[in-house]
């Protein structure tokens, strides 16, 4: 089955669904790994939506990805007790040291970096969760050897 073929199926599942667009895109990231760009337009076409509606949803929920993601995962909490405790700080150093934005992926595709807003480990802040390991009390060594197992 072709991609085109695969994202019209999904859609079509879901166009009887009051509110289809969520759970919608929430099919094509399950099967996909994230939302593919060649989707935007059919969704677009089949819910009759703009394309700027349909992004303005994709950049509010931090979940939905628009590239397939690395092999793993690192999650930086960007909520305010990690904020407080230098989590600022050493997203931007882990950032600045991949070359990437937050959502993006290592050139060698091992890691994606993406931000999160708490992981209920405050006490232990800055908290960073690889893939879903949880890690408290994370600093440039910690994370740096983190990656490193990663294989960023
Ligand atoms: Fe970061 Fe709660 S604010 S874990």
């Amino acid at each position: 089955q072709s991609v085109d073929a695969e994202i019209s199926a999904i859609i079509a599942e879901h166009l009887s669904l009051e509110g289809p667009l969520l759970p919608l895109l929430h099919g094509l990231q399950e099967v996909f790994g994230h939302v593919p760009v060649a989707a935007h337009g059919p969704i677009c076409a089949a819910l009759n939506i703009s394309k700027a509606e349909l992004h303005g949803v994709l950049s509010f929920y931090h979940d939905f990805r628009e590239a397939p993601a690395g092999r793993h995962v690192v999650k930086i909490c960007r909520a305010e007790a990690c904020q407080a405790m230098g989590g600022a700080a050493l997203a931007e150093s882990v950032l600045a040291k991949l070359g990437l934005d937050w959502h993006g992926t290592s050139r060698n595709g091992a890691v994606t970096i993406e931000p999160v807003y708490c992981l209920g480990l405050c006490a232990c802040a800055p908290a960073v969760m690889v893939d879903d390991r949880v890690v408290g009390r994370a600093d440039a060594a910690k994370l740096d050897a983190l990656l490193a197992e990663a294989g960023a």
